[in-house]
């Protein structure tokens, strides 16, 4: 599990975390809300240690992160976690299997035969059979958001970010990538984080909602109990009413 503790992160005067405590648990997905710049992408990047906080500590299985010191450390640590952007990213003059295997294809001896099938069985595994010698543009958005997910798995990480993985798709798409993240969480059982503001999303793949706001947790809680809360901005938000965060307005 992840645990993050009093985590601070300022930009400059910008206090964005003003002192978060959660435990992301394996087997769930957490679905992270909150309205444009709570910090929510911030604490993804916290947690893939691209920066340390400010104040506070973060724990993956027992062991601190914030201290990770060498590339090889680092390198080790990252290479549980799985993260998906907004923009699937993908080279274009990259062939699909080579995307999906890019990791692989960098850093390490295994043959391109080798990285290939397991490039295969990931595109498998969204849905994508037959894509591998295919070129990103010939694909779909919605394919090549799927290809940036078998991306995400090729090195079966225990730990899988997603940061606004259906802004921008239509609805049927969303759909799609929505129940791909659900039955990814079930098939690997390690810890997904979601972080959206679409509706659909949360409700589909949500086993646990978290909402910041103003730098600090706002509720936690299951679909129901979010849509139950005492508090009328949690209410307000899953309603899809606008809810700003006053400091960034
Ligand atoms: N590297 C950085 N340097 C300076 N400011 C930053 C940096 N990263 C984030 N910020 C600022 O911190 C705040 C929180 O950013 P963050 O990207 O975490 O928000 P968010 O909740 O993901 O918002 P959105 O829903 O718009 O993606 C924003 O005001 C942003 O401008
Ligand atoms: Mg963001």
């Amino acid at each position: 599990m992840i645990e993050v503790s009093n985590l601070h992160k300022s930009f400059g005067s910008k206090q964005v975390l003003r002192g978060i405590d959660f435990t992301f648990k394996e087997g769930q997905t957490t679905v992270v809300i909150g309205p444009s710049g709570c910090g929510k992408s911030t604490i993804l990047r916290l947690i893939l240690r691209l920066f340390k906080p400010d104040q506070g500590s973060i724990s993956v299985n027992g062991t601190s992160i914030v201290d990770l010191k060498s590339q090889e450390e680092l390198d080790a640590y990252r290479s549980q976690i799985g993260i998906v952007f907004q923009s699937a990213a993908l080279f274009d003059s990259l062939k699909v299997w080579e995307n999906v295997g890019f990791m692989f294809l960098e850093n390490s001896k295994m043959s391109k035969a080798e990285i290939k099938h397991i490039a295969e069985e990931k595109l498998a595994l969204v849905g994508l059979d037959g894509t591998a010698d295919l070129f990103p543009s010939e694909l779909s958005g919605g394919m090549q958001k799927r290809v940036g997910i078998a991306r995400a798995i090729a090195r079966d990480p225990q730990i899988l970010l997603y940061d606004e993985p259906t802004t921008g798709l239509d609805p049927v798409t969303s759909t799609v990538i929505e129940d791909l993240i659900s039955s990814l969480q079930k098939r690997i059982g390690g810890i997904s984080i979601v972080v959206t503001h679409q509706l659909s999303t949360i409700f589909r793949t949500a086993d646990l909602i978290t909402m910041f706001y103003e730098g600090r947790i706002l509720d936690t809680g299951t679909v129901e109990e979010m849509k139950n809360s005492a508090n009328v901005t949690v209410r307000n938000f899953l309603e899809g009413k606008v809810v700003s965060d006053e400091r960034n307005v």
